[in-house]
């Protein structure tokens, strides 16, 4: 073989690049080994091998960039797996939140949310799962939760709706599937959309199907403490072809043109040209014809690169997550005077996004002790998210309906936290934790 600038030698550098970083993977991305004590264990990260480098590098050397030929593929096997028609990836799980509910918000919907309608979501929430409803000039309806579940409260749904309702945005928090079939009944019988956060729950299913298939819309994360990771990213699903091409156009701008990489210069329309605007009397170009009032939340080539072979591996990154699940909640299970452990709906097989724990009002200890206990022997702990949103100095003052009281909320503010269940924890892992817990509990004189 010369050094002939050819396909055939572009192709043999490829090759070689690939294995030199298939054998550079081995050596720098190597881990370390356990020091129980020693090593931080982290409640969530990135799992990769070199197969995320190669398809990330492969991607640079095709130096597509923007959205193309990788994020087209991650979408129609994201949809596959979940079971969704339509999937538009975006740059984060927020981006998707803001995008699904700016989707209703359209003008191009029979009936969109229009300024001060209401949407019921949970008080014990992540941020970004209210604001597009303010951004939006909507109102939230804050309904308590269960702690346990962390999820809404369903039984509290009935007492939330008002003349003004029109939605109901529910997370499955942590990964842990919310009733949904009473939250699509709920919506069914008022006429209400129903957006599901799925952010912490890709993989986890409810009643055989899967978590982010049952609404109107779907959102996911990708961020690295996610079940799959592309660095940031995000999507938006739903089985609405109209619904989709609006979320399509909030995400791209505005504008109403919905070719993709693969379309003809002049539009998979063939009439890219020819586009009305009402009393404009000449037609104008549909790339710059603009339906919405849109953002720019794409996601790259670059980013889809890593998801894909991240979606390969996602079926043991739920089996690896269930299993450190099952681990954690056997060995805590002698705790339960002083730990209220996870609770999940009989009908729900959560693919868990961590493990969640509230310390007891009348436990001799306070959450505050446990976590420094833990973190002072390098065991990652979290408070679950906001606690309760309306205690976040953004979001005191935000206009909202409170539709009961939301005690359980505050039980999560003041007692809940989680640890790590993800795919990176391995037995010599989750049996140092168990023995930290145990040290924690003699040293209390509770055992
Ligand atoms: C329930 C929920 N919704 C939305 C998000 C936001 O996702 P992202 O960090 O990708 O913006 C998160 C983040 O962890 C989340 O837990």
């Amino acid at each position: 073989m010369t050094d002939e600038p050819t396909p055939a030698r572009a192709e043999m550098l490829r090759r070689e690049i690939l294995d030199k970083i298939a054998e550079y993977y081995r050596i720098a991305h190597l881990p370390a080994d356990f020091v129980p004590g020693e090593t931080f264990v982290n409640y969530g990260g990135r799992v990769y091998d070199e197969r995320e480098l190669q398809s990330a590098v492969e991607a640079v050397l095709d130096f597509w960039l923007t959205d193309g030929p990788r994020t087209e593929a991650f979408s129609a096997r994201l949809g596959q797996y979940v079971g969704l028609k339509c999937i538009l990836t975006v740059n984060s799980g927020s981006s998707a939140n803001l995008v699904a509910l700016t989707t209703l918000c359209s003008r191009q919907l029979e009936r969109p949310l229009l300024p001060g309608d209401e949407v019921i979501t949970p008080a014990a929430t992540f941020p970004t799962t209210v604001a597009p409803i303010v951004q939006n000039w909507l109102i939230p309806v804050f309904v308590d939760c269960r702690v346990g579940t962390y999820n809404l409260d369903v039984n509290l749904l009935e007492a939330a709706l008002s003349s003004q309702t029109r939605a109901v945005f529910v997370p499955h928090i942590l990964g842990n599937p919310v009733e949904i079939d009473v939250v699509m009944d709920f919506a069914q019988a008022h006429d209400l959309y129903v957006i599901e956060d799925t952010c912490d729950a890709l993989g986890s299913r409810y009643d055989g199907t899967y978590c982010g298939a049952f609404g109107h819309l779907s959102t996911f994360s990708f961020y690295p403490a996610h079940h799959i990771t592309t660095g940031e990213g995000g999507a938006v699903g739903t089985n609405d072809t109209r619904l989709y091409h609006i979320a399509h156009s909030i995400r791209d701008w505005g504008r109403d043109c919905w070719c993709d990489h693969k379309s003809p210069r002049d539009g998979e329309c063939r009439q890219r040209f020819d586009w009305e605007i009402p009393g404009l009397g000449e037609p104008y170009d549909h790339r710059y014809y603009f339906t919405e009032i849109g953002y720019n939340l794409k996601m790259t080539d670059l980013q889809a690169a890593i998801g894909l072979p991240q979606l390969d591996k996602l079926p043991d990154f739920v089996a690896a997550r269930k299993h450190n699940f099952a681990v954690l909640y056997e060995g805590l299970s002698r705790y339960t005077d002083y730990l209220v452990l996870p609770v999940w709906s009989p009908k729900a097989d959560p693919a868990w996004f961590a493990f969640t724990i509230a310390v007891r009002e009348d436990a001799p200890f306070t959450r505050r002790d446990l976590n420094d206990y833990l973190r002072m022997r390098k065991i990652e702990t979290r408070y679950l998210f906001a606690g309760n949103i309306l205690r976040q100095p953004a979001y005191r003052h935000i206009p909202h309906r409170i539709a009961t009281p939301l005690p359980e909320t505050e039980r999560v503010l003041k007692s809940a936290f989680f640890i790590g269940v993800y795919p990176g924890m391995d037995d010599a892992r989750l049996a140092y934790i168990l023995q930290v817990f145990e040290d924690f509990f003699t040293g209390q004189g509770l055992l």
